[in-house]
């Protein structure tokens, strides 16, 4: 088989990190658990149900713009480039991207799930033999030192793609700053390719993060599945429900557990007290127009260079140039 280059990073995911954050963000007066807890190996094939779900309409709409666009997006963006992803899933957008490129020289997997990281990338690395595959293992929120073949300045074309409208689930300005990192890895001319999910009317949107079949409920509650795998506690799961809803004044859907009953969770002999219907806020998935988005990319230094969408204007698929 052959051998990846891996990078790790710092890793921030060990099993303290995970007690400090779940300390600091329900010792908040508005509780809240950090989102990218959500994907541990349960969480991350819970998602992928998600994303099969009839309501879940962003993925299957992202494929279908991008099996509409990547032939002109090559044609932007010409041969040998280099490739850069933040969060890399089930592989599918990938393969589509690199087939349509003319000779992509090399693939940049970022993702915190380092088996998940390191199965995909040996898979890839075996169906595209002449493909330079360079696994980093990292939080991608923190700063992260690049393999030779994306940091190289004088290298080919870079393009860093982002789907799957994760940019969503930063807050604001978060949002903004994480833009202006992907921008200072760049050089002008080098692209950003970025799935962004639109503003559209609430009962589609609320369906999509309350699917019938409780899938997503289920994702949101594996967060206090994996809190009670990993440490001593009290914590019964069946004492939260699932609520998600829409903020119209923030325009984001916002994910909550809500507590059925007053109680007290006691984690690694740490208490934490809850009122009947109290929230522990778990992530917020903001929703933009095509304008709002591109005065963003703007702000960051980013030209909208094209922005596409599906016909029922459900989600939208933005091509930038570094300005
Ligand atoms: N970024 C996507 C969104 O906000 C995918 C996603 C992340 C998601 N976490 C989720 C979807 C939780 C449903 C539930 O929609």
């Amino acid at each position: 088989m052959t051998e990846l280059n891996v990078k790790r990073q710092a890793l921030v995911n060990t099993a303290d990190q995970f007690l400090l954050d779940i300390y600091g963000g329900l010792s908040q007066p508005q509780k809240s658990l950090p989102c990218k807890y959500f994907y541990d190996e349960k969480g991350s094939e819970l998602f992928d149900q998600i994303c099969q779900t009839d309501e879940y309409y962003h993925t299957r709409t992202e494929l279908k713009i991008l099996d509409d666009i990547l032939p002109t997006v090559a044609g932007m963006i010409g041969p040998y480039v280099d490739i850069l992803e933040f969060g890399s899933g089930a592989g599918i957008k990938i393969r589509k991207l690199i087939n349509a490129l003319e000779h992509p020289r090399s693939y940049t997997p970022i993702d915190i799930s380092e088996e998940i990281l390191l199965s995909s990338s040996h898979a890839l690395q075996q169906e595209y033999p002449e493909l330079e595959v360079h696994p980093v293992v990292a939080d991608y929120l923190s700063p992260i030192e690049l393999p030779a073949s994306f940091a190289d300045e004088t290298a080919h074309r870079k393009l860093v793609f982002f789907p799957g409208s994760t940019i969503s689930n930063f807050d604001m300005p978060d949002a903004i700053h994480f833009l202006k990192h992907i921008r200072s890895l760049l050089s002008p001319g080098d692209a950003l390719l970025i799935g962004v999910d639109l503003v559209k009317p609430v009962p589609r949107l609320l369906a999509a993060y309350n699917d019938r079949q409780g899938v997503t409920a289920a994702f949101n509650l594996n967060l206090l599945h994996r809190i009670k795998a990993t440490y001593d506690t009290d914590l019964n799961v069946d004492n939260f429900w699932h609520h998600a809803l829409y903020n119209a004044e923030k325009h984001r859907i916002e994910m909550h557990l809500v507590s059925r009953v007053a109680q007290t969770v006691t984690i690694q002999g740490q208490s934490f007290v809850f009122k009947e219907r109290e929230t522990i806020h778990t992530e917020n998935s903001y929703k933009f127009s095509i304008e709002g988005f591109r005065m963003m990319a703007l702000n960051a230094g980013f030209d909208s260079t094209e922005c596409f969408t599906d016909d029922a204007n459900l989600f939208s698929v933005h091509f930038l140039t570094a300005t």
